[in-house]
């Protein structure tokens, strides 16, 4: 067993310095920490954890280091490791196989590598761990306590891998966690998809046009934070109730074909495929920029964006300008890869430690209960939840109102009068 595989472990220095900074801004992971260094839940679970290798994913490994558990970690996307943090880990003797600009073939050998330590949990941002397990590893999957998933793009994978019989092991939903996709996918997202697409090009939002593909928890986070810099916001949804609410939330609502001639930034957040494409290319002004936001590169249809164009040209770090025939330019940025980890540092560790909170003590969980569990996808257990966030609102110091006795006898009792 290879023990771990890095761009150059001589930035672990570097790396531990900034993996120290994010632990200060994550008291509850942190508490967890402590607590699982004392009661060991994790004794003899070996985790494969498939994460975008960052700061905060550092204090998460550290966090489950803590609590017994043999860890072995690889980068969720080819774009999203940040080397010092892995040469930091490698430093410390953990198994780490990542390493930023992966082309297809090592990204999948590293989270083969990861299966060597035979693990009895898989960990994921994308549910890559669990579909390498599922079509190549069967024998582990039957040996599995269960997993976590991390995305809302991963859950949707693991649901309808579910309804087709086909998942193997029981699987913790942690994206779904009111902890997690409240505040990661709304105020995570929302700010640092700004700051990837800021960092890319120095874009000023004010009086811009910006179209937000999808209104998710994502989709509204980063909306709210493009037009609190300023941009007018055109919202393109599929699903009418978000739709409706993008509406009276004061936005313009369109299709597609509408907002491509008016855009002057594109960013995709909707998890699904090819929902920027050919006939909306055509339609866009000179100069668009396209960003993703979304977990995979798949939502804006870059195929086509190369079929169309004349020349195709790397205007600055993190741009590719595409020449169309008629001389329009479009940009495309960090291969149409998530902005927010490509080309900067992804959430905040204040959020990540709500989202990590919630993985660490699910894992927890899937230690303890995963062979009671079926076969299928599991919401992390409401205690956790209000854990998280009664923990979280601890160390910002805020306190919170309490029923007095009469409150909790009238909201549980109908007889009692109105
Ligand atoms: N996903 C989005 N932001 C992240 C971060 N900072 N660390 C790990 N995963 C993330």
């Amino acid at each position: 067993l290879q023990k771990s595989v890095v761009k150059d472990i001589g930035l672990a220095e570097a790396g531990e310095k900034r993996i120290e900074w994010a632990r200060r801004h994550m008291p509850v992971l942190e508490s967890i920490k402590e607590e699982f260094e004392s009661t060991k839940p994790l004794k003899g679970a070996r985790v494969a954890a498939c994460l975008h290798v960052t700061v905060e994913t550092a204090n998460l490994i550290t966090a489950l280091v803590a609590g017994g558990a043999q860890v072995a970690l690889t980068g969720s996307n080819p774009l999203s490791t940040q080397d010092d943090v892995a040469a930091a880990l490698a430093a410390r003797g953990l198994h780490v196989y990542a390493f930023r600009g992966e082309n297809e073939k090592e990204y999948y050998d590293c989270i083969k590598k990861a299966l060597e330590i035979s693990p009895n949990v898989t960990l994921d941002d994308g549910a890559d761990t669990i579909a390498i397990v599922h079509k190549e590893y069967p024998e582990l999957a039957d040996k599995m306590f269960g997993g976590c998933e991390e995305t809302t793009t991963g859950v949707v994978r693991l649901r309808a891998m579910a309804d087709d019989g086909a998942l193997r092991y029981p699987v913790i939903a942690v994206n779904d966690a009111e902890t997690k996709m409240m505040f990661d996918n709304r105020y995570g997202t929302g700010q640092s998809t700004a700051h990837g697409i800021m960092n890319a090009t120095n874009f000023l939002f004010a009086g811009k046009t910006v179209v937000v593909v999808g209104y998710g928890w994502c989709g509204r986070g980063f909306a709210m934070r493009a037009h609190g810099l300023g941009a007018n916001i055109i919202v393109v949804e599929i699903e009418p109730r978000k739709a409706l609410e993008a509406a009276m939330d004061g936005y313009r609502v369109m299709p597609m074909s509408e907002a491509a001639p008016l855009g002057d930034l594109f960013v995709t957040l909707t998890g699904d495929i090819n929902v920027i494409r050919e006939e909306h290319f055509l339609l866009m002004k000179d100069q668009s920029i396209l960003a993703n936001s979304g977990h995979f590169n798949v939502e804006i249809d870059i195929p086509a964006l190369e079929r169309l164009a004349a020349t195709k040209t790397e205007a600055k770090e993190n741009v590719t300008e595409y020449r169309l025939k008629d001389g329009r330019r479009l940009y495309l940025l960090a291969e149409g890869r998530l902005i927010n980890l490509a080309a900067a540092f992804g959430h905040p560790p204040e959020v990540m430690d709500m989202s990590f909170a919630n993985q660490a003590l699910s894992v927890k969980y899937i230690v303890e209960n995963g062979r009671r569990l079926d076969r299928c996808v599991h919401p992390v257990p409401v205690e956790i939840d209000r854990r998280v966030a009664e923990l979280k609102l601890a160390s910002m110091g805020i306190r919170v109102e309490r029923l007095t006795p009469e409150q909790y006898k009238y909201l549980h009792s109908w007889q009692m009068g109105t």
